[in-house]
């Protein structure tokens, strides 16, 4: 049983305050596993304790049960094009070689030579034919396989090179374009993870005929804050743009339908779908914008193989977001880095490596469809990191807030006293948003974008994982 007393709230009485009660718990700290029981009573109720934002044994454990056991992102394919490309990624502390085999094949090895565990790579990105290890030049090939030992026939005579090549990821798997990888050799495909989440996924991915692809290098960069902030507000905040990037607006540098207040009837929240979320901003019905393209690509989308209803969702899309669970996210938005200038859209990847207790690494691709003009391709480029990265208008409002979160979450009073955060929005009797039974797509979609589902359901899909 769970020792939190989430207060006197009640999904239907009349009685809504969410003091948390101090009586029973105030002389116990909730760490770890304590913390993740008393999830499962307390997440129902829509609260959340604010130490798993920062907290040594949570951090560790989902190193362990969330990112050893469920499909990670780590690439795109259009950043290996070539037999041979390769690039570093990491996930938690361990890094990764992804590579395009010999064969053309995408492998992904542990970035750990098997002599003394020296790092392989010393750059982000490259081609080669070979990998060779920079302290005693073991040399292995792009398959994994070590095909060099200096001084073999002196010192290593018995050496079974087969014994010894890279350590290999179990499981790796594309889905139009992206390359995810899991290290449990045990989980269900790629696809079935994804699950209806693709029919929404497949928007962003499938409009182009040609497909998206990678401008430029992901930016990355080091955060005070812990990786849930970033996948819980991009599940779906619709809630925050109107406080916190109010000055973005204010300038003009983004528009009221993209940023501004939520609510409007145009605006739905996919809550649950196979685990993940999404949140949809429209334009009125009949209207063409493509969340900002401009019209000479709108020609080709329309040759896509998308559904009519995914087309049609697409024609009136302003922005969507939206939360791959555990750590990938993504934005499709128009915007532009001077307001005398017209908008640009772009889709971006966001991903939130954990880094250690209240501390991550933002990752962000920018992709945009294949067939767009050179000149379209690098504006694009520059609006998106004049909106997301590390000097982006939005990106910085958001950290600086997360950071906070982060420090809360180390708080010996936070803790003591059992503080959690308020998830409520939407739940029965909070909100006028309401369940749509007539949505032309999966999952559980609500009529409105100020409720909070999307992050319960991130929440949910992160307690799963931590409890088996
Ligand atoms: S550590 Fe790689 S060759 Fe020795
Ligand atoms: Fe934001």
């Amino acid at each position: 049983m769970s020792n939190v007393k989430p207060g006197n709230y009640t999904d239907s009485g009349s009685e809504r305050s969410t003091t948390i009660s101090h009586a029973e718990n105030n002389t116990q700290q909730l760490k770890g596993e304590v913390l993740i029981t008393s999830m499962q009573d307390s997440l129902k109720l829509g609260l959340v304790p604010i130490n798993i934002y920062n907290d040594e044994e949570i951090y560790r454990l989902e190193l362990e049960r969330i990112f050893l056991r469920n499909w990670i992102f780590l690439a795109h394919e259009s950043e290996i094009p070539n037999v041979g490309d390769y690039v570093q990624r990491s996930i938690g502390q361990d890094s990764f070689i992804v590579v395009r085999d010999s064969q053309g094949k995408i492998r992904v090895h542990l970035d750990v030579c098997r002599h003394r565990g020296a790092r392989l790579c010393v750059g982000d990105r490259g081609n080669t034919e070979v990998f060779r290890c920079p302290y005693h030049g073991w040399t292995y090939d792009t398959d994994g396989n070590l095909t060099g030992v200096p001084n073999r026939t002196q010192a290593y005579q018995g050496l079974k090179l087969d014994e010894w090549g890279l350590v290999s990821a179990p499981r790796v798997e594309s889905y139009r374009g992206l390359v995810f990888t899991c290290l449990d050799p045990e989980i269900m495909s790629l696809e079935d993870y994804l699950g209806d989440f693709r029919w929404y996924l497949d928007i962003h991915l499938g409009l182009s005929p040609e497909g998206m692809e990678v401008i430029g290098d992901p930016h990355r960069w080091n955060v005070n804050a812990d990786w849930k902030s970033g996948s819980d507000n991009f599940a779906g905040d619709s809630y925050h743009t109107q406080s916190l990037h109010r000055s973005i607006l204010e300038i003009g540098l983004a528009s009221k339908s993209a940023a501004g207040s939520g609510g409007s009837p145009n605006d739905i929240h996919v809550t649950e779908c196979s685990g993940h979320s999404t949140s949809i901003r429209r334009n009125d019905p009949g209207s063409v914008f493509y969340w900002g393209y401009p019209e000479e690509l709108h020609m080709t989308f329309s040759k896509s193989d998308l559904s009519f209803e995914q087309r049609e969702l697409a024609e009136r899309s302003v922005v969507h977001t939206g939360t791959i669970f555990p750590n990938l996210s993504l934005i499709h938005i128009g915007g532009t880095d001077d307001p005398a200038k017209p908008i640009a859209a772009w889709f971006s990847l966001r991903q939130w490596q954990p880094r250690g207790p209240g501390k991550m690494e933002a990752w962000s691709w920018t992709l945009v469809p294949k067939e767009a003009s050179k000149e379209y391709k690098q504006r694009a480029h520059r609006v998106a990191v004049a909106n997301f990265s590390p000097s982006g208008n939005f990106e910085q409002d958001d950290v600086v807030v997360w950071a906070g979160v982060a420090r809360a979450g180390r708080g010996a009073y936070a803790s003591h006293i059992g503080l959690h955060l308020n998830f409520q929005m939407g739940m029965e009797g909070m909100s006028q948003a309401r369940q749509m039974t007539d949505w032309v797509g999966p999952g559980v979609v609500y009529d409105s974008n100020l409720e909070e589902g999307v992050q319960r359901t991130f929440f949910n899909s992160w307690l799963k994982s931590m409890v088996r």
